[in-house]
């Protein structure tokens, strides 16, 4: 992946900037960076290895040299889509899961912001919002998929089994056909983002609907329950002892229960 490859594979798309660096230490920091200055709407830094990409929760995102996307687009939210900031994070999944399933292959979502298939981690996605004030000024979208095997940290630093594209699908896809598909469903999406459809459609691919979940809080007990669907602030719905309860997007994370 180089500069020129990248212009070539995104030349349809609206971009209003685009960053490319072979290492970087996070490219969310950098959007952070370039946001502060005058980044304009749906700009993009990308890095062919990130040196300290950063997870949420403090964790870290490990991406090897030229074997995975890692990536943060900038957005500069309209007055219509300040409604809406938590819907952001749906926004990067829904556009993965659409680009995975291209290749043949069905990914789902679990809650709030990771991607997987076959019940494994294939990505996971960081929005970190900039605030000017009352209003938000521009929100970064990280996004980091584990495209080549090599790309999926060792076992023992993961807290949620992992895969890559390349292990589901049995061949290595093409890393610039899938940023373009991600980018281009990401827009199609992004002009539906305050509809009913997005929410529904964020539901459909929601992982182990239905099923029992555990929520582990920081500093307070685990709370187990059924889990059902989404509000559509983006909240999630989950049955716990007969009171239905609503999560919202935060410091907390899903697992199913054993
Ligand atoms: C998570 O699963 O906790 C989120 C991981 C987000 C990783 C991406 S890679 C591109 C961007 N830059 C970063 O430093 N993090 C995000």
């Amino acid at each position: 992946m180089n500069s020129q490859e990248l212009q070539a594979a995104l030349g349809d798309l609206p971009l209003s900037g685009l960053r490319f660096f072979e290492s970087l230490g996070s490219t969310n920091d950098e959007a952070l960076k370039w946001a502060s200055q005058a980044a304009g709407d749906f700009s993009l830094v990308i890095a062919d290895e990130q040196t300290r990409g950063r997870g949420r929760l403090g964790r870290k995102w490990f991406t090897p040299p030229q074997t995975a996307l890692a990536f943060s687009l900038i957005l500069r939210p309209t007055v219509a889509e300040n409604n809406y900031p938590a819907r952001v994070t749906g926004l990067g999944s829904l556009a993965l899961v659409d680009a995975v399933s291209k290749l043949g292959v069905r990914a789902q979502i679990k809650w709030p912001n990771d991607v997987l298939i076959n019940g494994k981690k294939t990505a996971g996605i960081l929005v970190e919002s900039v605030w000017s004030g009352e209003s938000l000024d521009a929100c970064i979208l990280g996004m980091g998929v584990n495209v080549l095997t090599s790309s999926v940290p060792p076992a023992d630093q993961l807290s949620f089994p992992a895969t890559s594209l390349e292990n589901e699908l049995g061949r290595p896809p093409d890393r610039l056909e899938l940023l373009h598909d991600t980018l281009s469903s990401l827009l199609a999406w992004r002009s539906r983002l305050g509809s009913e459809e997005f929410i529904k459609s964020w539901a459909a691919s929601l992982a182990f609907q239905g099923r029992q979940i555990q929520l582990i809080r920081e500093n307070e007990p685990p709370l187990n329950g059924e889990l059902l669907g989404l509000e559509s602030d983006g909240s999630l719905r989950i049955m716990v002892n007969d009171n239905l309860l609503t999560v919202k997007i935060g410091e907390i994370h899903l697992r199913p229960s054993v």
